[in-house]
């Protein structure tokens, strides 16, 4: 499948901003396409030349691994020049604004500019002052499209299908960008929502997105396919969100004796990184019979190498090479 040209554009432009932006045909088209470099990336000879003479930044002002590592990884494997910038080795240390920086490196040429930061709409914002195509890897609480995409790559593999699974989305998900961009995808491919989660730790409104609310484990897990587990994230939290991380795990973390009450052999899924013992009991998460996480990691690179397989397909249509 690799190298041949869809019917319809696997993204709705130059950019991956959001999964809002996404269309169904869309996410089908970059999940099939995805499949193609889960193949590939089991070989030994990984490399492609797709993205040959092109380059490609990686600048992420949060701390990652696996969607820094997995984007380097997708961008070299498809034969690109891939820059990781050290925002705190750079000027960023001595007060330069996101708009200069992203100006500075765009004035070097790059083709694709891969960027985390910590407010909501930077990387929107950024797409509308550099002439290389934007990645979000995740902006705020907003969104972090990558991550949702292989996160349906990896439930679709398993099931076959997205469409009629009832997948509870667990924890906190007032801070979660990955819930966020989760929600929008899963809803638009079909399935049945859930979250679930304390009061403090859901969004005003969230109900619109065309989700079922739960407060209590024992009815949001009852008959689901998939439990997704959230981190609770600790360092965006300036109130009381909880009593302790302690109370939180007896009532909303994931051990078997919950998995129980989702659908037999219902599987589970955690973006990382984990708080193990916070919001998942690491029995759980090392059970492979159950637990998706390292397929997770996995599908990230092959997702990431399909979404920049899809921006190289924008880049070549596009005048001079660049948007
Ligand atoms: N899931 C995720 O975004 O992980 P990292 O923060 O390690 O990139």
């Amino acid at each position: 499948m690799t190298g041949t040209t869809p019917a319809l554009p696997l993204l709705p432009g130059a950019h991956l901003l959001s999964v809002e932006e996404l269309g169904a045909q869309h996410i089908s088209g970059l999940l099939d396409l995805a499949e193609s470099y889960v193949d590939l990336n089991r070989q030994v000879a990984k490399k492609r030349d797709l993205l040959r003479g092109r380059t490609m930044i990686n600048l992420f002002y949060e701390s990652s691994t696996r969607t820094q590592s997995s984007f380097e990884l997708a961008g070299k494997r498809l034969g690109a020049d891939v820059m990781n910038m050290s925002v705190g080795q750079s000027s960023v240390k001595k007060g330069e604004t996101l708009i200069d920086t992203a100006m500075t490196l765009n004035a070097m040429r790059p083709d694709i500019l891969v960027i985390r930061h910590a407010d909501s709409g930077a990387a929107a914002l950024l797409s509308r002052k550099v002439a290389c195509s934007v990645i979000n890897a995740g902006d705020g609480s907003h969104e972090h499209p990558s991550q949702a995409l292989l996160d349906a790559l990896t439930i679709r593999r398993r099931f076959g299908r997205i469409e009629g699974l009832t997948i509870a989305i667990c924890g906190d998900i007032l801070h979660s960008r990955v819930a966020r961009s989760n929600i929008l995808l899963l809803t638009k491919m079909g399935a049945h929502v859930r979250l679930v989660a304390p009061r403090t730790l859901l969004p005003r409104d969230i109900a619109r997105l065309g989700v079922e609310i739960f407060n209590r484990m024992e009815e949001g897990l009852a008959g689901a396919d998939v439990v997704m587990m959230l981190r609770l994230q600790l360092e965006r939290m300036t109130g009381s969100f909880l009593p302790s991380t302690r109370e939180f795990f007896h009532l909303y973390g994931l051990d078997h004796k919950k998995l129980a009450l989702a659908k037999p052999g219902a599987l589970v899924m955690h973006p990382g990184p984990m708080n193990r013992g916070v919001e998942i009991d690491s029995a759980v998460a090392d059970d492979t019979e159950r637990s998706l996480i390292q397929e997770q990691v996995e599908m990230g690179v092959a997702v990431r190498m399909a979404i920049l397989d899809a921006l190289s397909r924008q880049l070549s249509n596009s005048k001079g090479g660049t948007p």
